[in-house]
């Protein structure tokens, strides 16, 4: 049978994703009960792009579950000289009981699930961002408790985290609205994919071009850097295409009085977020950067350490 893989949110049903959640907070609130739960067990670390939070996490966590972390540099590993993906899932299925992997391309990840034999965890993809989305939606619930019927605004690139997020939503009972400049909209697969999951679940998707309207009425807004990983050379015209959408405290003040303010991490301070914002009184960034580390071990126990959602 092959291995249970999380390579978008979507692959979870809504009771794994309820289970997830309830592990991930006896797991934050526990840590000791599952101290050498994952005695024994490796994962590998495949990382073709920077990481702070997806790195220290993935294997701080694996430490403290009893296991070890192995991190395996793009440039260091043979698929940086042309071995193939397929050889190198084969090969590490040999060797370790689990698989990261943060990639450009997003089929790299698809395919590294294909020909593993043991569990592959998207670490960060150009298409999407699950555990980012997992990671802020528990911090949405510890700050809110039930979601059903909440907004979350999205105001800034649309890319691989609002991909995550806009799936995401509906699983929850949330209403999403995304604020891009114009040609910076999410991609059209993933609207469709997260407006199939709102019809279902009855909650609202918005994509639209105006900021002020995205966040009226929402309980969280968030945001993320203009240009990701791998669009370094856009980096200045996108600067310019997207004045006016820093999530600055007037914007904070269209969003219900006990909003939020969320990002992905890392940020740039008057950017997309002012200095004020990010720092201020109703930021949670760093909350959701620590609840990276217990909703991944949470994933991990179900995953490599047999635990049942
Ligand atoms: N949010 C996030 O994935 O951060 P890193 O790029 O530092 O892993
Ligand atoms: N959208 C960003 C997220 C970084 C965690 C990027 O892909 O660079």
């Amino acid at each position: 049978m092959k291995a249970r893989s999380l390579i978008s949110v979507a692959d979870l049903t809504p009771e794994e994703l309820r289970g997830l959640f309830a592990l991930t907070a006896r797991v934050k609130s526990e840590p000791e009960r599952y101290r050498s739960r994952l005695s024994g067990k490796s994962l590998a670390l495949i990382f073709q792009k920077s990481s702070t939070r997806t790195r220290v996490s993935f294997e701080a966590g694996m430490f403290q579950l009893g296991g070890q972390g192995l991190f395996l540099s793009g440039r260091d590993l043979q698929l940086g000289r042309g071995e193939t993906i397929s050889d190198t899932a084969q090969v590490l299925s040999r060797y370790v009981d689990g698989i990261m992997a943060r990639t450009f391309a997003h089929q790299d990840v698809v395919d590294l699930a294909e020909y593993a034999s043991i569990p592959v965890i998207n670490g960060l993809t150009d298409d999407l961002h699950p555990c980012q989305a997992l990671a802020d939606f528990f911090t949405l619930k510890e700050v809110f408790g039930d979601l059903m019927g909440r907004k979350l605004a999205y105001v800034g690139d649309g890319n691989n985290v609002v991909h995550s997020l806009m799936i995401m939503a509906p699983m929850v009972g949330m209403d999403i609205a995304v604020a891009t400049p114009q040609g910076y909209e999410p991609d059209p697969v993933y609207v469709e994919k997260a407006r199939a999951g709102a019809v279902e679940a009855g909650t609202k998707i918005e994509i639209t071009g105006d900021p002020t309207a995205a966040v009226s009425g929402a309980s969280a807004v968030y945001t993320d850097v203009w240009a990701s990983m791998g669009q370094e050379d856009e980096a200045e015209q996108r600067l310019k295409a997207f004045a006016g959408f820093m999530v600055d405290a007037d914007l904070m003040s269209q969003a219900l009085p006990e909003a939020v303010f969320l990002h992905c991490l890392p940020c740039h301070r008057g950017e997309e977020v002012s200095a004020e914002v990010a720092d201020g009184s109703q930021s949670r960034i760093f909350d959701e950067a620590e609840n990276r580390m217990h909703v991944q071990k949470a994933l991990l126990l179900w995953l490599m350490g047999g635990e049942s959602l």
